[in-house]
C-alpha cells in the first residue's frame, strides 16, 4: 500500500554535511521525494510539529535545537513508507540505535538524532498539512 511520510533532516544534519548520505539512503531504498525544501522554523512552527511534546522536560532543548539552523523537510511516498522510513532511522538515541541505520550509522546522541519521519499514517497526514498544505491537497 503506497503512503507518504513527513521526513525531517534535522539542523545537525545540515550543519554537518550529511543530507545527501541520508537523502541517497531514502531514493536508494525505492522512496520517491514528492516536496522537499530547506527552511529554518521559528518556536511557533517548532511548537505546532512537536505538539504532543511541548510539555515535556526535554521539550525546551529539543526546541532550541531544531530552531538552531536549516534544517531540511521533505515528504517521501512509497510502499509502506511510514514504517519504512521509521525503520531506516533508527531508534530515537544514537547510542542505542542499530548500525546500518542513519542514526546507528551517524549519530550519537538522543536529540541530535539527524531525523524525523512521521509515526502513524494519522501522524503523516497531520504533518504534511502542517508543513506542506500544498502537497496535502494532491
Ligand atoms: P522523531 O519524532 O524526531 O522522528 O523521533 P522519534 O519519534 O524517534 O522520537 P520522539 O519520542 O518523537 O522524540 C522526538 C525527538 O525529541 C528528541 N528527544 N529528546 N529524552 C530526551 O532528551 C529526548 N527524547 C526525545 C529527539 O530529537 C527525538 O527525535
Ligand atoms: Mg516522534
Amino acid at each position: 500500500m503506497s503512503q507518504r511520510t513527513l521526513v525531517l533532516l534535522k539542523p545537525d544534519a545540515v550543519r554537518r554535511g550529511l543530507v545527501g548520505d541520508i537523502l541517497s539512503r531514502f531514493e536508494a531504498k525505492g522512496l520517491t521525494i514528492v516536496a522537499l525544501e530547506q527552511r529554518h522554523i521559528d518556536a511557533a512552527q517548532a511548537d505546532a510539529h512537536y505538539a504532543e511534546h511541548v510539555e515535556r522536560d526535554f521539550y525546551p532543548p529539543l526546541r532550541d535545537f531544531v530552531t538552531s539552523g536549516p534544517l531540511v523537510a521533505l515528504v517521501l511516498e512509497g510502499d509502506e513508507a511510514v514504517e519504512i522510513v521509521r525503520g531506516l532511522n533508527g531508534a530515537t538515541d544514537g547510542r542505542k540505535a542499530a548500525p546500518g541505520t542513519i542514526r546507528g550509522d551517524l549519530s550519537l546522541s538522543n536529540r541530535e538524532n539527524l531525523v524525523h519521519g512521521s509515526d502513524s499514517e494519522e501522524s503523516a497526514a497531520r504533518e504534511i498539512g502542517l508543513w506542506f498544505p500544498e502537497v496535502a491537497q494532491r
